[in-house]
């Protein structure tokens, strides 16, 4: 299975210095990245992204702290890998950064829901509506790996 997520270092964790890291981790882990970017996510994209979360109370204060300053789409990376979504979401931890597991992304480096550093697709559905909302399709590079670094030939 070859799947795609979009995972993304949310203002906060820019702020933070914390991009390096998380490029890190998903390198180490063996996920290819095939697009990456630094934007000023507009008000448009962001009520797109989080169209299902509408109606809840923390609503406007989640598109304030998104657009608090840039996001790295890297903020948002796009990975390619083996059940690329489901290990990314073990990898970024729980949603609430005080249940989320030492390890994880958020258990190492968060503590609190509302400024949980990084964003990461929930499903193989989800993933390919959210790369379709932050790429364009001339940004996604689908680049061959070679025999020596080839973690996906099983
Ligand atoms: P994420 O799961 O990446 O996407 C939805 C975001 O909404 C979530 O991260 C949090 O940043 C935010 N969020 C979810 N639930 C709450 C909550 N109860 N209070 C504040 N922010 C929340």
């Amino acid at each position: 299975i070859c799947e795609r997520t979009l995972i993304a270092v949310k203002p906060d964790g820019v702020q933070r210095r914390m991009v390096g890291e998380v490029i890190k981790r998903f390198e180490q882990r063996g996920f290819k990245l095939v697009g990456i970017k630094m934007l000023q996510a507009s008000e448009a994209v962001l009520s797109k992204h989080y169209h299902d979360l509408q109606k809840k109370p923390f609503y406007p204060a989640l598109i304030r702290y998104m657009a608090s300053g840039p996001v790295v789409a890297m903020g948002s990376m796009v990975w390619e890998g083996h059940n690329v979504v489901r290990s990314s979401r073990l990898m970024v931890g729980e949603t609430d950064s005080s249940q989320a597991k030492p390890g994880t992304v958020r258990g190492d480096f968060s503590v609190h829901i509302s400024r949980n550093i990084i964003h990461a697709s929930d499903s193989v559905e989800v993933a390919e509506k959210e790369i379709g909302l932050w790429f364009h399709t001339a940004e996604l590079i689908t680049w061959e790996t070679n025999d020596h670094s080839d973690l996906y030939q099983v």
